[in-house]
């Protein structure tokens, strides 16, 4: 089955074939708009998305040397709903003009299953790490569909507190490809930084759940230190800053990652969404006593290819879903 997956839930415009034999194609149109304002603007975004869509689209389907797919997967959420609906309004009427099926796909989902496009990915089960601008979260992977939240963030996600921290220093939206380049230069052990546990949970949350859990994660308080360091006496070099920083989040990311597989007993784990492109928490994992399998970098950040492959998944398993399916702000993956 030749599926045609679109995602456009952030600041990604993106399509993507994918076959039996993996990717035939995979185009990503990255708005630039946000840079002036120094994070995503969702109107702005919308129309960006307007803009692009049939562009890529078209250039993923040349690319990939086919004039209609069997299937159409588009992203339905989790994102903000007027950039989500551009692709996903899309996708229904690709699918509906040329009779074929559709799949609205959880885009945390797609993240999650990204390494298993890869015949060298991992096999079920996994615990899988997403950590991007607006989530953060260690899933285990028992089979498509099943997977189970161990712990998520409380507060900031990892992507969105190296946006806050690269803004501190005015290093330009997004920043964590900014911090990852010049934490290279610093010393991790120069701003003593903490690494917060949770101890209180608010009472909603993105997956729902009701009070903490010992694998849940913050950020925010990380952040506040690194702006109390920035207005205080000793003020480390920008380089130390991020590299302390970015050493912090990297040891709160793979502690739950080893905890998580001390208790479930599953030894393989992967990570994914933006942050996963970072070059400090890639070594890092490797360096894990676990089978680690990482995705390649452009398979982090926002793409198409996990959409299609996660929609394919899902359209093998016999799913497939009415024109009537609608996007969604908020959508924790494995759920209807
Ligand atoms: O998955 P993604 O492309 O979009 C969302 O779904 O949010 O993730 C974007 C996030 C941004 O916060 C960006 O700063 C972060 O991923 N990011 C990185 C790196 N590359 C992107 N964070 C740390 N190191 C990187 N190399
Ligand atoms: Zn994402």
């Amino acid at each position: 089955m030749i599926v045609l997956g679109i995602e456009s839930s952030c600041d990604e415009t993106a399509a993507s074939v994918v076959g039996p034999d993996g990717v035939l194609s995979d185009v990503v149109h990255t708005q630039e708009i946000h840079g002036e304002y120094g994070g995503v603007v969702p109107e702005l975004a919308g129309r960006a998305h307007a803009d692009k869509i049939v562009s890529t689209v078209a250039a993923a389907l040349e690319r990939a040397g086919i004039e209609r797919p069997d299937a159409v997967a588009a992203t339905a959420g989790p994102g903000l709903i007027g950039a989500v609906l551009v692709g996903l309004c899309f996708g229904k009427a690709a699918a509906a003009g040329w009779g074929v099926p559709f799949i609205g796909v959880n885009h945390l989902e797609g993240h999650l299953l990204s390494a298993t496009i890869e015949p060298t990915g991992p096999a079920f089960p996994f615990l899988s790490l997403v950590v991007s601008g607006g989530h953060t979260s260690l899933y285990l992977a028992e089979g498509v569909g099943e997977y189970t939240v161990l712990g998520e963030t409380v507060d900031d996600a990892a992507g969105e507190a190296f946006d806050k921290v690269a803004r501190m220093l005015n290093l330009g939206y997004p920043g964590g490809p900014a911090v990852d380049r010049l934490a290279r230069e610093g010393d991790p052990q120069r701003v003593k930084l903490p690494r917060p546990q949770p101890k209180q949970r608010p009472p909603k949350t993105p997956s729902g759940h009701q009070g903490t859990r010992p694998l849940d994660m913050s950020f925010s308080g990380l952040k506040t230190a690194v702006r109390a360091h920035l207005e205080g006496p000793d003020r480390a070099s920008d380089a130390d800053v991020c590299a302390s920083f970015q050493q912090a989040v990297v040891d709160v990311l793979t502690n739950r990652v080893t905890r998580a597989a001390r208790e479930t007993g599953v030894m393989r784990a992967t990570v994914a969404g933006g942050v996963a492109a970072n070059s400090q928490l890639r070594a890092a994992m490797e360096a894990l006593e676990l089978d680690v399998i990482l995705p390649p970098r452009s398979r982090c950040t926002d793409n198409a290819a996990m959409i299609a492959h996660a929609g394919r998944l899902r359209l093998l398993i016999g799913e497939r879903h009415g024109l009537d399916r609608s996007a969604r702000a908020q959508w924790t993956p494995g759920v209807l």
